[in-house]
This record gives structure tokens, sequence and C-alpha cells, in this order.
């Protein structure tokens, strides 16, 4: 499937819109249309179900070192400036970002690569280069180069320095390949000679991908939006939409400890929208600069986090496995120790391979991560760093602490054993959306049916599990005549009472069940002469195109159980 099929499905259907579209859009916002919000409300409460209120804390479930309990939160989005300060986000919490000279667009340092694969003008350049099966260059004709800066290159590439100083630029390229003739030029080579106006000064540089232009040095842009609180606007109000969903159950541990009976092991989840201003918000939904997380804060002994740790990994892969996503596309990953987090013991990421990368690479949907103390110690004590395996709280030039923690006690006394500690937690973290588009992406199916004269015929289907489907069934009566709709009428007013469904007498029966599959509606019921007589309906399935007859009023509990 192409990523553009899916993209276009979406909006066809109403699955998502882009944020603000009349007015040209808003980059890395999407509104979520009337099938997009039922889809990804059903992500949700599959989530919250299976891992909050469904939750047996009596039973110990498969691979868990003990039976818990799970509780809830829904936390403020805008929360004291302190929070970020001792989390580490108000200093850390930043990406490296360059900026075009020529465009002035902005883009993240790690992405410039992975950019340039997909540029418009590279791929436009490539049409004048000479390439080897392996994809190597086997050969530059400098005069197609140039015709190139100087027709095409000057549409797709108006800042590269090959089309603003044609000569200069591929003298310093000709230049190269004559000195190491033996040395073949690599693709990334080739693209820095060529966007490199003043080589003896700034040395090879790597070109803007939407542009060709020269970048400036990378430099730290923190990623919180800030907003202010109140009538005056100064530093003293100023306040950060929660990047992160996390912060607020830290920070109301003690709250959850003193108002319910849960004691540990327990998880505290959240599900809530988090902002963070991506310097290059791209690939759909995956990467928006306004999204949903689902997070779980499970706090444990000390002792007995790594078991912890291994379960929470196990099973949310599984939940994602269980909810239709294949395994040769799904993947746990451990990360690498240089790539932890500031506070992080050890994490694995749960990634799917989507549509819109290479082939091989895979794209984070969830990040379950063994925090340790880290968040509970610092929201005591003040910002924490690592010193040589410990951590300590950072101290200013006058060996005062960099932020101040909240002074709170974020201990916890166990009654049985008589101990207190600070306890460990194992971090679950799903983005609602990022879920919500592999769900989509694996469901996207094109394939052939028969149409209603038996030939075979395109059909594109959403085979979306039935927990997760927008429509769970929709309801046909065959003709317009006859005392059919009113008994269709009467079956949706039914079913409608325990589940969302549609009602659909327009058009051919075969174009309705079409438009079904489309928006992934599992069940298709339809009403025809024979449910007059015998008081039975068809049933047909979305995905093996299965018809049977069912007795109408033994629908609802047979619905019901389908969707389970
Ligand atoms: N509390 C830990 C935390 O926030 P994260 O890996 O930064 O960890 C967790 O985020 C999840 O949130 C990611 O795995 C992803 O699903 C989702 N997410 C993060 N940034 C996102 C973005 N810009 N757009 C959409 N989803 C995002």
């Amino acid at each position: 499937m192409e990523m553009d099929q899916l993209v276009a499905l979406c909006k066809r259907r109403g699955f998502l819109f882009q944020s603000s579209e009349i007015y040209g859009g808003l980059q890395g916002f999407w509104d979520y249309g009337p099938m997009g919000v039922e889809l990804k409300r059903n992500v949700r409460e599959a989530w919250w179900r299976d891992m909050v209120n469904g939750h047996n804390a009596l039973d110990v479930p498969p691979g868990a070192p003990s039976t818990y309990e799970m509780v809830g939160l829904d936390c403020s989005i805008i929360m004291h400036p302190q929070v970020w300060k001792c989390s580490g986000h108000y200093d850390l919490f930043h990406d490296f970002m360059q900026t075009c000279r020529q465009c002035k667009k902005l883009v993240r340092a790690d992405h410039v690569a992975e950019m340039l694969k997909e540029s418009e003008w590279v791929a436009s350049l490539g049409t004048v280069l000479t390439r080897g099966p392996d994809d190597s260059l086997l050969d530059i004709d400098a005069e197609a180069l140039l015709k190139w800066a100087k027709s095409k290159g000057r549409k797709v590439a108006p800042g590269l320095a090959l089309v603003r100083k044609p000569e200069v630029t591929l003298s310093c390229l000709v230049e190269r390949i004559a000195s190491s003739p033996s040395v073949p030029l690599g693709s990334g080579e080739l693209l820095s000679y060529i966007a490199t106006e003043q080589l003896a000064v700034t040395g090879l540089q790597a070109p803007c991908p939407h542009c060709g232009g020269d970048l400036t040095e990378p430099r730290e842009f923190n990623l919180m939006f800030e907003s202010n609180t109140g009538a005056v606007r100064d530093d003293n109000s100023k306040v950060f939409l929660r990047p992160e969903t996390a912060q607020g159950i830290f920070v109301n541990f003690k709250n959850v400890l003193d108002s319910t009976r849960v004691s540990i092991p327990f998880g505290v989840a959240q599900i809530g929208k988090s902002f963070r201003n991506e310097i290059t918000p791209r690939n759909f939904t995956f990467r928006s600069r306004e999204f949903e997380q689902m997070e779980i804060e499970f706090f444990c002994r000390p002792d007995q986090s790594r078991a912890w740790y291994q379960y929470w990994r196990d099973r949310r892969y599984k939940w994602y496995l269980d909810l239709g996503l294949a395994g040769d596309r799904l993947r746990l990953r451990d990360h690498d120790a240089d790539e932890l987090s500031h506070y992080s013991v050890g994490t694995a990421d749960i990634e799917y391979a989507f549509p819109f990368l290479a082939p091989g690479e895979f794209g984070e949907l969830e990040g379950v991560a063994h925090r340790g103390d880290f968040d509970l110690r610092s929201h005591m004590e003040g910002k924490l760093v690592r010193q040589g395996g410990e951590l300590i709280v950072e101290k200013d030039a006058e060996g005062k602490p960099s932020h101040r923690g909240s002074g709170k006690d974020m201990n916890y006394f166990d009654d049985q054993t008589k101990e207190r500690f600070i306890p460990h937690v194992i971090e679950p973290s799903a983005g609602a959306d990022r879920a919500t588009l592999a769900f989509l992406c694996q469901a996207y199916t094109e394939d052939e049916v028969p149409d209603e004269g038996g030939k075979a015929a395109k059909r594109v289907s959403l085979k979306l599990h039935p927990r997760l489907a927008p429509i769970k069934a929709a309801i046909f009566p065959l003709v317009k005549k006859d005392g059919m709709p009113e008994v269709a009428k009467e079956i949706y007013g039914e079913l409608k009472q325990h589940a969302n469904v549609f009602y659909d007498e327009k058009g051919a029966v075969g174009r309705r069940y079409r438009r079904q599959d489309e928006v992934g509606t599992p069940y298709c019921i339809t009403v025809d002469g024979q449910t007059l007589t015998d008081g039975t309906v068809t049933i047909r399935d979305r995905d093996t195109l299965k018809q049977w007859r069912t007795k109408k009023d033994d629908l609802v509990a047979e619905i019901r159980e389908r969707l389970r």
C-alpha cells in the first residue's frame, strides 16, 4: 500500500483532515473527522478497558510477578512551571535544528539525510546522473549538470549553490573527481559538493532538503510550547503546554495513595493531549505538534522492578498484536545504552513498519521505560543529574540546587515489611494517534471481489478489528418498498442501543456494501423479501464475504457476541 492511497481514503471517508484546511492548513495539526473520531475513541477505550478498568486486580496475569491494581487520572495540561524544571524538560527537552539561509525553513539536524532522500529536487537531479544497479554513481556529466542547474534546477532547487553559482560550484566538483579518481564519489558527497559555494571557507555542507540552500550550524531548540497565565506577560507568568502526560501522574503520587486504598505494586493511567513544537512535523499524524498519549506509571518495589519491566514490555507488545497488527510488521527493540533518555535505566520500543518508511525501517509506536526513582526523587529533592552512575541533585555555581524540588516526601511506607522507600517506576508510554495510524495502515486492503453482475471488481476495505471499527454494523433494506425499510429501521433502533450502527437505504446494495467496506464496518445486515415471511435477515462478513441468515430477534445477541 502506498501512503498516498491511505491519506486519500482518510480524507474521502472522513477519518482525518488537515487542521484549518480552508486557510491552507497548519503544519503538524490534524482534525479527526466523523469516522476518525470513532476509530480513535475506540483505540483509547480498548486501551483503558484492557489496561485500567477491565484489569482484574485479584488474578495474577500471565507473566506478571504478582497481582496489581490500576487506577486512572486526568490532569491539567498546564502545570506549575517548576514541574518541567525538575523533570528535566526545561533544560533538556530539545532537538538540534538548522535554518536554511535561502528559504528560511527550519529542519531537524537529524532529519536532514532522511528528508533529502524524499526531496523533490534530489529526485529531479537524479534524472541527470548515471547510476549503477546498486544505486552507486557511475558518472558525472558536467554539461548535463550545468544544463539542469540553469533550467529545472532553478525551479526545484533555487537555493542550491550549483544553481546560484553554477560554474564555481561545478569547478570544485570537477577538481575533486580529477584529484582522486580512484575514490568513488557517493551520492551524499556529491550533494555536499553541489551545495557548497565556498568550499575553502566552509568545508562541505549538507543542503536544505526543501530548496538546496545552505543550512546554519545546528542550534538547540526547546520543544515545549510556551504561554502565559493571567494578564501580565512576563517571565513570572510563563507556563508550558505539557509535552507528556506522565508528570501529572508523578506529582499526584501522594494524592493517589492518600485518596485510594492502592498499595504497591500499582499503576496509574492517563490519556490526554500533549504538545511538542516539533521542528519538522511529518509523515501524516506520525509526528504532530498536538497529539494524544496513553501513559501508565507503574509503581513497584525496586527489587522487583526488572521483573515488572519485562512484564510490561511483553504485555504491551501483545496488546497491539491482539488488536490486529501483524507480527512481521511489529517489533520490540531494546534501546542501546547511548539511546537511553536522561532518566532511563532501560527502555524498549514497540515499533511498526509504517508504509512511509523505507523497507526494513520501523517507527516508534510506544516506549516502555524503566525510569527507576528518577521522577519521584526529582519532584522531592530537585532536578537530578547522573554523575558516575549515581543520580545526584544538580547544583548551580553557588552550590544550591539548580531547580528546587517540592520538598514533599515521596517515600512509600510498606505496612507489611515496615520499610520506607521511593518506588521504582515502569512507564509504558503509547501515542493514541500513532496507534490509530498503525491500525489504519495495517487495515488498508485492496482486493478483487465479484460485483453484483458477478464480475471481479477492485475493492478497498479497512480490515479493522471489530473492537476498533468506527461503525459496528450497517443495516440495509434490500429495496425501498414492501415494508423492508420499516423493518430495517426497527432493527437499527434496537441495535443502536448497544453499538454504533448505521442505516442506509440509498443506491444499489452492492454499492452500499462497498461504502461500508471502505470505512471498516465488519458486518452488514440486509432485510429482504424472506425477512417479511420468516423473520430472518442476512449478515455479511466484511473480510470473508460470507453471508448467513439469522433470526432478527437474535441479532442483538449475535452482533454483541461478535464484537467482543
Ligand atoms: N513519558 C515518556 C514519553 O513521553 P516519548 O517516547 O517521548 O515518551 C511516548 O513519547 C509516545 O508518544 C511515543 O511512543 C509516540 O507514540 C507518542 N509521540 C511522541 N511524540 C509524538 C509526536 N510528535 N506526534 C505523535 N505522537 C507522538
